[in-house]
């Protein structure tokens, strides 16, 4: 059967494609390490789990649900970016939970990109965002980011584009897969921007509590809920990726907008889940302070590990993985990462998946325990040459 021309140039995603050459080496008894992925390791707290369990044990919780979301999971939301991003937004109207942050950037597309309407993506970047304008019909014109400018956009350059058919604007800091902060003056600059050029930024939030101290939003710019939308998720943060639990926040008039194409596609969340997930936005600085323990030790244990590789980094990244650049003895982070998968058995991710500005790094995740580390260090310590 001939798939429909939105898919063509829209590949299987990276992952899913080498998770099964993973599991063919598996089989083969290779007993892979893999550093790919982000998804955490470490369950949620006992209080969100509890919450599942008594909640799900209800007989009428069962049924769907609204379609805008559960109104206490609509005020913990409103309550957490009060708390955390010091940014006022009205439960009822400018909040939309969704299932998982991903679904939001299909929904955002499908709402607002016409045929031929073109969408600025970052180079390297998280792959869904290119993947979903192309899906939606757009076009995607990419900006690139570069070491040597923090890897912040490069408004110089974005303005001598044709910014003619540009309708939205992907962003996302702490930035994935580069691990660089946001940058205050950077974000004004971007609300500036969009209102100059009449444009939609979609900021994309899902790691600011990783490794980060200070948890910023776009939002929290003046002016920002004229031009700005903001995607969060609880995946990371509050380690609940398998729940699928994000949010959409921003102006009235664009929560309805993207709600208009997100109601024809699903029919809202199981309410024991929404209740946990609330809970979960109630946790402390004691929570992310733990977590983030783990992490930094953890961290340490991927730089040992890029130094066997000879590779270099910055220190100062945040977020749930290392951005590392490559020898310059190899041609690319494919080839790398193909070299230390073949010859060690750990798998760590090219950074060309992220586009092509990342083809001479490498990203190694954090989510794995500190021996599986200490395991990947030793295969490569005993079998990995260059
Ligand atoms: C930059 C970025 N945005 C969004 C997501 C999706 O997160 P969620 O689990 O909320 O769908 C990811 C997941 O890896 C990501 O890296």
């Amino acid at each position: 059967m001939e798939v429909a021309k939105r898919l063509h140039g829209v590949g299987e995603y990276y992952f899913s494609q080498k998770l099964r050459e993973i599991d063919e080496l598996n089989k083969q008894g290779k007993n892979i390490i893999n550093l790919g992925i982000g998804s955490p390791d470490l369950p949620p707290h006992p209080d969100v789990v509890k919450v599942l369990h008594e909640e799900a044990l209800k007989p009428n919780v069962h049924g769907y649900q609204n379609y805008k979301g559960s109104p206490l999971l609509r005020k913990a939301f409103a309550d957490w970016y009060q708390k955390w991003y010091g940014v006022d937004l009205n439960a009822d109207t400018e909040i939309l939970p969704l299932i998982g942050s991903k679904e939001g950037i299909m929904h955002i597309c499908m709402t607002y990109l016409n045929e031929g309407d073109a969408a600025l993506v970052p180079n390297p970047g998280y792959p869904t965002y290119r993947s979903n304008v192309v899906i939606a019909g757009g076009v995607c014109i990419d900006y690139d980011l570069k070491e040597e400018n923090n890897y912040q956009p490069d408004f110089e350059t974005i303005e001598k584009m044709d910014l003619s058919k540009v309708k939205l604007f992907f962003v996302n800091y702490p930035q994935m897969p580069t691990g660089q902060q946001p940058d205050k003056k950077v974000f004004e600059q971007l609300i500036a921007f969009a209102k100059k050029h009449n444009i939609l930024i979609v900021h994309d939030n899902p790691y600011s509590f990783i490794l980060n101290d200070e948890p910023v939003s776009l939002l929290r710019v003046d002016g920002a809920k004229e031009v700005a939308i903001e995607l969060n998720s609880l995946s990371k943060s509050h380690n609940m990726a398998g729940w699928r639990v994000g949010v959409l926040c921003g102006a009235a008039e664009r929560i309805n907008e993207v709600l208009r194409f997100k109601s024809n596609m699903d029919s809202g969340m199981f309410l024991p889940l929404q209740l946990a997930a609330a809970k979960a936005l109630t946790l402390g600085k004691d929570w992310h302070d733990d977590v983030n323990k783990i992490y930094k030790a953890r961290r340490e244990k991927v730089f040992e590990l890029l130094d066997l590789l000879k590779c270099s980094y910055s220190k100062n990244q945040v977020g749930l993985f290392v951005w590392a650049k490559i020898p310059a003895a190899y041609k690319d982070g494919y080839a790398l990462a193909d070299e230390v998968l073949y010859q060690s058995n750990v798998f760590i991710t090219p950074g060309g998946i992220f586009g092509n500005a990342g083809n001479n790094y490498i990203r190694i995740s954090l989510c794995g325990s500190i021996e599986r580390f200490e395991e990947a260090i030793k295969r490569i310590k005993n079998n990995f040459k260059n």
